[in-house]
């Protein structure tokens, strides 16, 4: 099953999203540096894009770089003038990515933020940030609950949040779970399940990456 998912994903990244250097030097230098193969697979990261062009956003933030993949992606979907503000913990990581990024000639559009998101997270909307048009949690599962509270803090009317890895392999539906992540990722559903500020979805994904999902939260009221 996995063969034929990652060769569909091949088809689907040949001939709609095409070759491009500067990501493929992206992940070639997060390899060289052992970073984790964590990244959105690439019919994702445009999938990303899309949705962020789309929307029309000009103020962006990432909650988890890692090398800065999905960074570069959404950096694409963003005017000349936007900006996005990515958060990595991991100094190797981030200092990967500020590479990657500034190969990539996006580098003068996105501040790489070096810290946990626990921390940067209040940072930003104590410097009154906010609000941010898109907002694509990716970091740690077990911080999506918290993640998702200070994503609201700093969203307006119409900000799209997007998660990542909301599936788990199907592991998501395991009420009785002590793994952390998908304990995590269940509260993090439910926190957004009962918040009548946001309209959402979640849409299971298989591919190059497994199996896994997105969940996608449409901020619909003040929040
Ligand atoms: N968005 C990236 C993948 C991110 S992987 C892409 O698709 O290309 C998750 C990243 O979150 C890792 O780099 C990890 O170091 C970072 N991370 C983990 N815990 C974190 C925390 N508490 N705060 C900020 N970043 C964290
Ligand atoms: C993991 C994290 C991710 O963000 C991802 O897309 C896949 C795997 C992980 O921590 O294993
Ligand atoms: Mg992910």
């Amino acid at each position: 099953m996995m063969n034929q998912w990652s060769e569909v994903d091949q088809y689907f990244t040949d001939l709609l999203v095409r070759p491009d250097p500067a990501l493929a030097a992206a992940l070639e230098a997060s390899d060289a540096a052992g970073l984790p193969q964590i990244n959105v697979a690439d019919n994702q990261g445009k999938f990303l894009m899309l949705m962020a062009q789309a929307q029309g956003a000009r103020n962006i933030l990432e909650i988890g770089t890692l090398g800065g993949y999905s960074t570069i992606w959404l950096a694409r979907a963003l005017p000349p003038e936007g900006r996005l503000v990515t958060l990595e913990a991991v100094p190797t990581h981030a200092k990967v990515a500020r590479e990657n990024i500034d190969r990539a000639g996006v580098g003068d559009r996105v501040e790489v933020r070096l810290g946990r998101a626990a921390e940067t997270l209040p940072q930003l909307v104590a410097e009154g940030r906010g609000p941010f048009d898109f907002i694509f949690i990716d970091a740690d599962k077990p911080g999506y609950p918290e993640y998702f509270q200070w994503a609201l803090q700093l969203s307006r009317r119409g900000t799209v949040i997007i998660a990542d890895n909301v599936v788990r392999r199907g592991a998501v539906i395991d009420p009785a779970s002590r793994d952390a992540n998908v304990v995590g990722m269940r509260r993090f559903l439910e926190l957004v399940a009962a918040d009548r500020r946001v309209s959402a979805t979640a849409v299971q994904t298989v591919g190059s990456k497994g199996y896994d999902g997105f969940a996608m939260a449409l901020v619909v009221e003040e929040p």
